[in-house]
């Protein structure tokens, strides 16, 4: 079926301007999302990508203020460099030490923020309305920047314990250490365990999925050309929720096992749409919505 947008409105000598900064950038769907969005609320406003190479992206997220942007989106490889080049940053960009969002303000400054974690969360929630954070364990898979923005996001929303899985122990170890201390909680005596972060060995991961409310895959296994996740789902609840930040194909393979042996299951399409409602409100002044509609035009492009 084709989506089509009404509303369309030319843009004039007052448009708002936002974008989308990365290297390369040619494949970002975040500006059909945001043009969607620009002509259903009928917005004198642009949202561009704008290719930069990483030794220019200082300099250019430096330009921002100057070329009258009201900010933009950040993606790969640039979350880092743009945390180390804002001038100021929002407590949760701080922790994933990584901005996905900058938004100049009033008076011309730069300030960062990182909406990855409020993505994920409010696509679990909005696809599975029942479950809570603070209900049981989450088993995390992956140790990246992605998985950063994930175990952020569930700590904060009352996770008791994360159990973190990663071919690479020293990363997860790395991320535990950085993100898992609990002041309030003290540490275990399990060198593995870093307050409510729980590092499971690659060899026993399987072992981690025990009473588990959530599993969650952060790594780049399951997409487009991957093989699938390498995880035996036996030891999982059936009631515990599975999610795939991957999202091409929308039904990774750890779905589709997920589904099969009747666990509610969650798709990756929503972290991407979510994580940007909080932008394109700070640049265009509008709350926007995430619908069907607009998932089936973000995912035809
Ligand atoms: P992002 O920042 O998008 O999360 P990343 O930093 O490249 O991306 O992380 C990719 C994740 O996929 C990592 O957790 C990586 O594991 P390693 O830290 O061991 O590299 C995981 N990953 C990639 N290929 C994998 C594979 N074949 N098996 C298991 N995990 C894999």
């Amino acid at each position: 079926m084709t989506t089509t947008v009404t509303n369309r409105v030319m843009i004039t000598g007052k448009a708002k301007l936002a974008g989308v900064m990365g290297w390369p950038i040619g494949h970002s769907r975040s500006p059909r999302l945001h043009g969607y969005w620009l002509a259903q609320y009928g917005i004198d406003g642009a949202y561009v990508p704008l290719a930069v190479a990483p030794d220019r992206a200082e300099q250019a997220i430096r330009a921002l203020p100057a070329l009258g942007f009201r900010g933009c989106n950040v993606t790969v490889p640039l979350k880092e460099i743009a945390f180390r080049t804002v001038d100021l940053l929002d407590p949760v960009a701080r922790r994933m030490g990584a901005v996905n969002t900058i938004v100049v303000d009033e008076d011309g400054a730069l300030v960062g923020g990182n909406t990855d974690g409020f993505g994920f969360l409010e696509n679990v929630k909005a696809g599975c309305p029942d479950w809570s954070a603070e209900r049981g364990p989450a088993v995390v898979v992956g140790a990246g920047g992605a998985a950063r923005a994930v175990v952020v996001a569930l700590l904060d929303a009352g996770a008791p314990e994360v159990r973190l899985i990663n071919r690479t122990a020293a990363r997860a170890e790395e991320l535990a250490a950085d993100l898992g201390a609990d002041p309030g909680a003290g540490l275990g005596s399990d060198p593995a365990t870093t307050g409510r972060v729980t590092v499971v060995d690659w060899v026993s991961r399987e072992t981690a999925l025990d009473g588990a409310g959530l599993l969650v895959n952060t790594t780049t296994q399951g997409m487009a050309g991957q093989p699938p996740l390498d995880l035996r789902l036996d030891a999982l609840p059936v009631s515990a929720l599975v999610n795939d930040i991957v999202y091409a194909p929308l039904e990774t393979p750890l779905l589709a096992a997920a589904r099969a042996r009747g666990n509610p299951v969650v798709d990756g399409i929503g972290m991407l749409l979510h994580q940007a409602r909080p932008g394109f409100q700070a640049w265009f002044g509008v709350e926007p919505q995430v619908t069907p509609d607009l998932t089936r035009f973000v995912l035809e492009g």
